[in-house]
């Protein structure tokens, strides 16, 4: 691996113990305005010191995150089809490298639908996003999506397309955690993170998947809604990393969210309005 390519992938997969916790905020680019995401740099600021890396547009990280502030972004550069099209595997890439590059990022993130109606289409961007990124030194995450079919989660599914992933030579895959996780993780050559996928019932349960996935082999997380739609998205991140890097248990680490939570003031408990003014029904 290149020298460039490496240091980029050190900034999201931390050298000292080889794992990452990333925020992932990039909802909006199919799902509009995501609830507790209306007004992303809201969202953002309170977390952005305590996440090794934010995973994002570039619309929403240039419009709500300082330039100034240090943190490794991983740009998502797929996008094409919304929550209300016919077919969310319809992605292409959707930003350039050259724009990558400008934008100082450390890593290219984009979707790939294995099964899907464009499968064709997501593997050989994927493969062509790779050539571009060997060529400049940025590493590529690849995001193993299943759409709306999240019944799709499971260990034959995510190593199949975790597999195909690394294959076609990305850098890092992002997957969900199933049963049997270990699986999907030794069958894939290159460092795993879990997407939290849709908000638990608890912030317990959202840090039992971080542990069980930790534990199964997973590198580190890439997850939004169970740290951001917490009503203490500070104390819910802290506790993650706690897991990921201090490797604490799921009781240590609700201890630390406890903890914190009462000193952090609850976030608005908004919910997207409709042009009708009527609230959304919206599970996202
Ligand atoms: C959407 C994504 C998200 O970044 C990913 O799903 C992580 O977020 P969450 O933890 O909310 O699932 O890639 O395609």
């Amino acid at each position: 691996m290149d020298w460039g390519l490496k240091n980029r992938l050190a900034r999201i997969i931390k050298h000292h113990d080889n794992r990452g916790v990333m925020l992932a905020v990039d909802h909006g680019y199919f799902l509009g305005p995501t609830e507790r995401l209306e007004n992303p740099r809201k969202t953002i600021a309170p977390l952005l010191p305590h996440a090794d890396s934010l995973m994002l547009t570039r619309g929403v990280l240039r419009t709500s995150v300082d330039a100034s502030y240090p943190i490794p972004v991983v740009l998502r550069v797929s996008g094409g089809s919304s929550i209300i099209g016919k077919d969310l595997s319809n992605e292409k890439i959707t930003t350039s490298i050259k724009e990558a590059i400008r934008l100082n990022v450390s890593a290219l993130a984009m979707s790939i639908f294995v099964g899907a109606s464009h499968e064709h289409e997501s593997l050989v961007s994927l493969g062509n996003l790779v050539n571009e990124g060997e060529e400049y030194g940025i590493p590529v995450l690849a995001v193993t999506a299943v759409g709306k079919e999240l019944e799709k989660r499971d260990a034959r599914y995510l190593g199949l397309a975790c597999r195909i992933a690394a294959e076609f030579g990305a850098h890092l895959v992002k997957t969900y955690y199933c049963e049997n996780f270990e699986k999907v993780v030794n069958a894939c050559p290159v460092p795993v993170i879990i997407a939290g996928g849709p908000k638990l019932a608890t912030e317990l349960d959202a840090l039992k998947l971080t542990y069980d996935a930790i534990h199964s082999g997973a590198a580190g997380v890439d997850m939004g809604r169970n740290i951001w739609q917490s009503d203490h998205p500070v104390a819910m991140l802290k506790a993650v990393k706690a897991i990921v890097h201090q490797n604490l248990t799921v009781k240590e680490a609700y201890e630390i969210f406890n903890k914190l939570k009462h000193v952090e003031k609850p976030a608005a408990a908004t919910k997207p309005a409709t042009k009708s003014g009527q609230k959304s029904s919206r599970k996202s």
